[in-house]
């Protein structure tokens, strides 16, 4: 099942009249049995999408569809929707168990399909085993939520939020309660849960990587507005503006202000690749890893060097901005240097003045 946001606008008006645009005429399909990463800088309008989709706040325009139905107007839990937020907000009283069955207890719903007292608690007790094994916690059944290390906590919420069969699971920031081993481990387990349950997911983050490592569509937004969407890998490699370029990779894309010239971009005043543009100015992206050493190409004074896995990191002055090399460690290259540059095509993009990527490039 397809999820479409149509025009979807949230404004909030504040006490002194100020309006802010949270989110601003979003259009986006979510592919039905997708993950897909909702991805931007903190206060671009994430949370305040989700819980439109969530029904937590109502659009001040535009319609939001699951499938062929028109979802805009229907209450939170009649939306069949799970949520996950970043404080697992489990209830430290109960146990696990009861933790993952208490939704379903209380749904309505699942007690006019089991009427019965015994017949509904054993599909209780089927749905929490079976949701237990999917998040891998079968052990944990018996504890209390303190008695769980966080990311466990965190896999008894998506557990609670799966329990209920959702058509739609909603995650806020899942994982930034978690020390970075935790984070990337859990990020793991929740594409594999995802993609063992084939429920429509659409995970909030503002962590590019986690974005980039676990999601098959990422929709970029910048104030509100949305940047791209795509591929995670396409938004690395085609990036298409300065601000979905910035946003992506770490350590961050060097961006300059160049010129073309004779079918050459200019940096030090020296043909540094060629490009078929017209002459003129451009923003000039290129990614650390493109940089190749070489014995001609422009010149760059190394100013300073740092080891960082199997790379060296460098900094030197390109168009008279610090910039940022990672070169392989077996080259030689010191802080002091003079040496030269040439740039791998691959990972150079080149924007207009109005910061749009030049598609012929
Ligand atoms: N209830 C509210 N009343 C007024 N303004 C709000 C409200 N909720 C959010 N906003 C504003 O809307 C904008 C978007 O907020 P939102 O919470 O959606 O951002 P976010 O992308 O989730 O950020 P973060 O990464 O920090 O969680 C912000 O400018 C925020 O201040
Ligand atoms: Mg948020």
């Amino acid at each position: 099942m397809d999820i479409r946001l149509e025009g979807l606008t949230k404004t909030f008006t504040g006490k002194d009249k100020v309006e802010t645009i949270a989110v601003n005429d979003l259009t986006v399909t979510i592919p039905g049995g997708h993950l897909v990463g909702l991805l931007g800088p903190s206060g671009c309008g994430k949370s305040t999408t989700l819980f439109m989709l969530a029904g937590l706040h109502e659009p001040t325009r535009g319609r939001i569809w699951f499938g062929d139905e028109d979802v805009t107007d229907l209450p939170p839990e009649k939306r069949g929707i799970g949520l996950v937020f970043q404080n697992y907000a489990l209830y430290p009283h109960m146990t696990v168990y009861d933790n993952i069955a208490f939704p379903l207890r209380n749904s309505r719903s699942f007690r006019e399909k089991h009427k019965d007292g015994k017949e509904r608690h054993e599909a209780i007790d089927q749905i929490v085993q079976q949701t237990a094994k999917i998040v891998a916690i079968e052990e944990l059944l018996a504890r209390k939520p303190s008695q769980l290390s966080g990311g466990q906590q965190q896999r008894v919420a998506i557990a609670r939020a799966i329990a209920k069969q959702p058509r739609v699971l909603l995650l806020d920031e899942p994982l930034s309660n978690l020390d970075a081993r935790l984070r990337i481990q859990t990020r793991e387990e929740i594409r594999r849960i995802q993609q063992a349950t084939g429920i429509t997911t659409v995970f909030v983050t503002h962590d590019q990587e986690e974005a980039m490592s676990i999601t098959d569509e990422i929709i970029v937004m910048k104030d509100g507005v949305v940047q791209q969407v795509d591929h995670p890998q396409e938004t690395y490699i085609h990036p298409a503006n300065v601000f979905v370029a910035r946003f992506l990779g770490n350590p961050p894309i060097n961006m300059i202000d160049a010129s073309v010239k004779d079918g050459q971009v200019m940096i030090n005043g020296c043909p540094a690749i060629a490009a078929d543009l017209p002459d003129g100015q451009y923003k000039v992206g290129i990614r650390p890893e493109s940089f190749i050493l070489s014995d001609d190409g422009f010149t760059a004074d190394i100013l300073t060097k740092a080891t960082i896995g199997r790379d060296f990191q460098v900094r030197f002055d390109m168009n008279g901005r610090y910039s940022e090399a990672l070169i392989e460690s077996d080259k030689s290259i010191e802080e002091g240097d003079k040496v030269h540059f040439r740039l791998r095509r691959s990972g150079v993009h080149i924007f207009d003045l109005d910061e749009k990527r030049i598609a012929q490039w």
